[in-house]
């Protein structure tokens, strides 16, 4: 056993743990949207009526998850051919839309002499076994199953080899369930049985006690391997049930077949937020629970708090009902909208976040202590969190509560919805009406929002002399040439300088700039010593070297 200790503040151990454990893969930007899943899309026809919906009701959404149903018998890498007749086309469609699809796919393989699949693994022995040389065979949606042994190469390359299938069909993201590996027990524990399952353990073998932890990593490495082998213009994107130290250079997560209910809801936090401190920043939770009916309020405020979650998916089991934004009438669908537009402006500033995670190991949603982890009032706060250092997002995780109090850390933090400057260090009671959940943005935050091709850099006053804020650009997937915009603010009481650097060289993506202050009332500006216009405490720029301001 080998045991490392590390010293130091949250951001100097994550980046020092993964360091060790490895950085987190850099996802491409699409990923970073919405995506729409339900365990009951059975054919073509239902997954392109929840997609048109997303289209008749204005809802931006970048990808839907195909569960079991697309599968011919639950297999596998199968598609139902009756089903989803002409899936390819419809992938094609789907992709100029914007709209990716994400295929289930389970570690258990039938143990059927009529499947190829089954014969090809069972001919090059890349099957778990027991002592005796049988396979281990155990139920699983397809019925009797048996299981790849991740820990052999061998076996990691048949299994990856399988994705093509997939790949072809135009699928461009692949989600790995029951991989702990889940079965169907009546009683004790539902994975493979812990002594009597052998595995290669790399060459030296081993049992299930083992192997059982690094299983779902293991399936994850031979689909970012085969995903980098057959598009390698593309970035993978695989999401997870199980994983272990490491996931993050190869998977997302979630939280698993979580109740539907507040507290389901409130747990979602601190999971999530101690996936992060692990070392894996992309998770979330099946928004509205996956097991039950939520009601239109805890699935609107499920669905609020997930604006700000890396992950941002709704799922559901198949035995509730269909869950849309639109099933749930008004005001709830306009709502909905309002937090989905708000989660496509934030794209910079997530995919800036999703940059420095992937050279530093921070995780995008933060606990309240990684503001000041001196502050021992914010060490147990489990219904709140930062998203990067400038968002803070108390969540409402109780029914008819209309206001929440919450702990800040030091600091001066604006109301993103009135600019209301609090004080830090103070515990406030802030208003969360149905329509908002109280969202703060610490000041010296220059938090970078976009519509469209402008790029809207919202500035919030910094109580003190300087801070400063990037963004971080490429061409949103592949492995091309990148960009770092860097402001730096510098505040000498009523003056303030705003200077940009840049590095890189991905050319701007942006037409234009807008700055927009808040905190301030700009009295006059120069751009580059030029005099210009600023009006609602907006400047509307391109590209400068150095904006003055004087403000009161
Ligand atoms: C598991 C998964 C769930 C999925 C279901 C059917 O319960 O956790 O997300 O919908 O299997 O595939």
């Amino acid at each position: 056993m080998l045991y490392y200790l590390s010293v130091g503040t949250p951001p100097q151990l994550l980046d020092r743990y993964t360091e060790l454990t490895g950085r987190p893969a850099l996802p491409p930007r699409w990923v970073l949207g919405y995506h729409q899943s339900r365990w009951g899309y059975e054919t073509e026809t239902a997954v392109r009526e929840v997609a048109e919906g997303f289209i008749t009701h204005d809802l931006p959404l970048s990808a839907i998850h195909l569960d079991i149903d697309c599968q011919d018998g639950f297999r596998a890498f199968t598609i139902n051919p009756d089903n989803f007749p002409k899936l390819a086309d419809f992938n094609h469609d789907l992709v100029a839309r914007g709209v990716h699809l994400i295929a289930i796919v389970n570690p258990g393989v039938k143990a059927d002499r009529k499947s190829e699949l089954f014969e090809e693994g069972r001919a090059q022995e890349v099957f778990c076994k027991l002592p005796n040389g049988k396979l281990v065979i155990a139920p699983v949606w397809p019925g009797l199953c048996a299981f790849p042994d991740f820990t052999n190469p061998q076996a990691r390359h048949w299994w990856s080899r399988q994705y093509e299938y997939l790949l072809d069909l135009g699928f461009t993201g692949f989600w790995h369930d029951m991989n702990e590996p889940g079965v169907f027990v009546l009683w004790g524990d539902p994975s493979l049985p812990q002594h009597s399952t052998q595995h290669f353990m790399e060459g030296r073998g081993g049992d299930h006690r083992e192997a059982h932890n690094v299983y779902g990593l293991l399936q994850a490495e031979a689909a970012y391997e085969a995903l980098s082998e057959y598009k390698p213009e593309l970035r993978p994107f695989i999401v997870s049930r199980a994983g272990w130290a490491g996931l993050q250079r190869y998977a997302w997560t979630w939280t698993g077949d979580i109740e539907t209910s507040w507290s389901g809801l409130r747990q979602t936090i601190p999971t999530v937020l101690n996936l992060g401190l692990s070392g894996i920043p992309y998770s979330g939770a099946d928004i509205g629970g996956f097991k039950g009916n939520p009601s239109a309020e805890l699935y609107l405020r499920w669905f609020q708090m997930s604006t700000f979650l890396p992950f941002f998916r709704t799922h559901s089991a198949n035995n509730v009902k269909p869950r849309t934004p639109w099933g749930f009438g008004e005001p709830t669908l306009s709502i909905v909208r309002e937090f989905l537009q708000l989660r496509y402006r934030l794209m910079p500033y997530l995919y800036t976040l999703a940059w420095e995670a992937n050279q530093k190991g921070y995780p995008l949603m933060r606990p309240l202590f990684w503001a000041d982890s001196t502050d021992q009032d914010l060490w147990d706060v489990e219904d709140a969190f930062l998203l990067g250092d400038a968002i803070l997002v108390a969540a409402i995780v109780e029914s008819g509560a209309t206001s929440r109090s919450i702990t800040l850390p030091k600091g001066y933090w604006y109301n993103f919805w009135d600019d209301t400057l609090l004080e830090g260090a103070k515990t406030v009671n802030i208003a969360a009406p149905i329509e908002q959940i109280p969202l703060l943005v610490k000041a010296g935050s220059i938090l970078p929002m976009s519509v469209e091709k402008q790029l809207i850099l919202h500035i919030y006053a910094p109580m003190s002399l300087t801070s400063e804020g990037r963004v971080y650009s490429d061409a949103g997937d592949g492995y091309g040439e990148w960009r770092l915009d860097e402001f730096y603010l510098k505040r000498d009481r009523h003056i303030l300088e705003i200077t940009w650097q840049q590095q890189g060289n991905y050319t701007f993506p942006y037409t234009t700039v807008q700055l927009h202050f808040h905190g301030i009332e700009v009295q006059q500006a120069w751009v580059d010593t030029r005099k210009v216009n600023c009006q609602n405490n907006c400047l509307e720029v391109e590209q400068f070297q150095e904006v003055r301001l004087q403000v009161k």
